[in-house]
């Protein structure tokens, strides 16, 4: 694994005392393109998501998760934008995230992209603390997904996932290296609670 990544140039600067993997986590680029994820920490991660809180219990959160050199992972792959295409490819692990939009009684389901949304963060906090990075994705024709793995209608490709260990930030193609190192930002706390500080 590469070290030349500046990580404490990523690292949260916080206002407030948070747990290490909060703090620690960001979202990559670089991915090292020979590692690969113990298939007991795939499960400890997607355990991780089963637990997660659900309106009414429904967990109506599914996965499509696909390992680097898979048919599966072509095709997840195929399906991204070209800008994430670009760097994806390294991750070891592309998981689509799927919110079951509809219940088996043809009922809308409310909160089921807001349910797979609190399953992925979960994910996310432990595939951190078991030493791995992740890269959430908006930028996938959900469309080709459908077709590609004959997904229900009831299921909606929300986001993917890309997962694996950090790697070297100057394999990246301007601008994305510079974007590797910046320093993160975020809304001052007092600009995102209303009412009641
Ligand atoms: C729902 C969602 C969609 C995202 N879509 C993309 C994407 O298509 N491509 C990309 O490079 N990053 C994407 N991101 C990553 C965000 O840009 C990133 O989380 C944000 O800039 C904050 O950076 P950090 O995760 O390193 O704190 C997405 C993140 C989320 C949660």
């Amino acid at each position: 694994m590469s070290t030349s990544t500046p990580l404490a140039s990523r690292r949260a600067e916080t206002d407030a005392p948070l747990i290490t993997p909060l703090v620690e986590r960001w979202s990559p680029r670089a991915y090292d393109p020979s590692a690969e994820i113990d298939p007991e920490v795939v499960r400890t991660i997607l355990e991780a998501a089963r637990w997660a809180p659900s309106a009414n219990n429904a967990q109506p959160w599914r996965f499509i998760v696909a390992r680097r050199g898979t048919d599966a992972f072509a095709t997840v792959h195929d399906a991204l934008n070209g800008w994430n295409q670009a760097w994806a490819d390294s991750a070891a692990l592309l998981i689509v995230n799927l919110a079951e939009v509809v219940d088996p009684d043809g009922r809308p389901r409310r909160w089921a992209r807001y349910d797979l949304g609190q399953a992925v963060a979960h994910l996310t906090i432990q595939a951190q603390h078991e030493g791995l990075h992740t890269h959430q994705m908006g930028g996938f024709d959900g469309a080709r997904l459908r077709d590609a793995f004959g997904l229900d209608e009831h299921l909606e490709a929300v986001s993917v996932t890309a997962i694996g260990v950090l790697g070297d930030a100057d394999v990246l193609p301007e601008p994305l290296r510079e974007r590797e190192v910046a320093p993160r930002r975020r809304r001052p706390l007092d600009e995102l609670v209303l009412a009641g500080a």
